[in-house]
């Protein structure tokens, strides 16, 4: 199939805090295993993160650790373009074109703004709350057709998908409706110390998650200590939800059956579970990581890929922003 008919896939990924487990499998390992199938585009999304407070030096190291831990993970840049939001000013610009034209209502059912601003309304940017507006122009820019997202992520690509049916009956055919897609088995990635809340790279503690970069001993430790219960029965059972996330960690990562799994399991302790998950995730990090510290040492081409990468698709960005200003009147 030419390039051309392959569906568009767009999605993208925060530079801020430690990139761990839960985003490797809900997210960056699909965009790698399906990229040959898609006409990908891979953003980072440094407007994205400063919607909460962030030291500038840390934001630019950290945008580049994306970007190099994208390539590492086996993201072609040459077939899937990596950029940095901030370089493509038509994000900013068509979201503040979308935002007057999402009510208000929309906006406020979004689930993860609820959860961010519970504990401070009066102090959470108005960035924060707008979020998934500038969500919506990073998809809909490039005609995008799936957005490939872990759970948390489904209802802003939903929301996205009804600004610009919105837009399109009140201005005519202009955007392509996206879809979100959502794996079957990880979407949802528990934390290891709490194993009833997301995995989540802004919060929890120093044992909540295994982050790519983690070194051996780090990981065996986090893994070791992760909250299981008092039965000491290996199966898939959801309900026991800490045993449950540590086998589908493994089951992931292994790529086997959970038949297989549970009959390899079957009359042995939590401890052996754990370390031989702690082997697995070792096993797969390692070359990943040398890959990483590789990429690390040439910034230069790390620079020159992600600026590249946003001179390929900045055309198709500015295309999208001019239809929709002349639609709307603008200019
Ligand atoms: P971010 O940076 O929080 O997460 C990146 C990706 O990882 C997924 N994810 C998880 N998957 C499974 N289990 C978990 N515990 C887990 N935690 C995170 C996320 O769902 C996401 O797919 N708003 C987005 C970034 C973004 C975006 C976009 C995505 C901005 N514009 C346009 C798609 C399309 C975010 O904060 O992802």
């Amino acid at each position: 199939m030419p390039a051309s008919k392959k569906e568009r896939v767009f999605s993208g990924i925060q530079p801020s805090g430690n990139v761990h487990i839960g985003n490797y499998l809900g997210a960056i390992k699909r965009w790698v295993d399906e990229q040959d199938r898609f006409d990908n585009i891979f953003c980072i999304v440094d407007l994205h993160a400063i919607t909460v407070p962030q030291d500038p030096k840390t934001l630019r190291n950290k945008i580049r650790e994306v970007a190099a831990l994208l390539l590492a993970a086996g993201i072609n840049p040459q077939h899937s373009p990596v950029f940095v939001q901030s370089h493509i000013s038509a994000h900013a610009e068509l979201a503040w074109i979308l935002n007057c034209i999402t009510p208000m209502g929309w906006m406020e059912r979004m689930i993860q703004y609820k959860e961010k601003s519970s504990a401070n309304k009066e102090r959470v940017s108005v960035g924060l709350f707008d979020y998934p507006a500038l969500m919506a122009a990073d998809i809909l820019l490039y005609r995008t057709d799936l957005v490939p997202v872990g759970e948390d992520q489904q209802q802003h690509v939903e929301l996205a998908r009804d600004i610009a049916q919105r837009f399109n009956n009140t201005y005519g055919e202009t955007f392509v409706l996206p879809k979100a897609v959502v794996p079957a088995q990880s979407s949802r990635i528990m934390g290891l110390d709490n194993p009833a809340k997301k995995m989540s790279k802004s919060s929890g503690g120093a044992k909540h998650a295994v982050s790519l970069l983690d070194s051996p001993k780090i990981i065996r430790a986090k893994i070791m200590s992760a909250a299981t219960d008092s039965r000491n029965e290996i199966r898939f059972d959801a309900t026991r939800p800490g045993i449950y996330n540590l086998l589908l960690i493994y089951e992931q990562f292994s790529a086997r059956k959970r038949a297989d799994i549970e009959r390899e399991f079957s009359g042995k302790g939590y401890a052996e579970l754990k370390n031989a998950l702690a082997d697995l995730l070792i096993r797969h990090l390692e070359p990943l990581q040398a890959r990483y510290k590789e990429l690390r040492s040439d910034e230069r081409t790390i620079e020159s890929i992600v600026r590249e990468s946003a001179e390929r698709i900045r055309p198709l960005a500015e295309k999208t922003l001019q239809t929709v200003k002349e639609k709307m009147g603008l200019g």
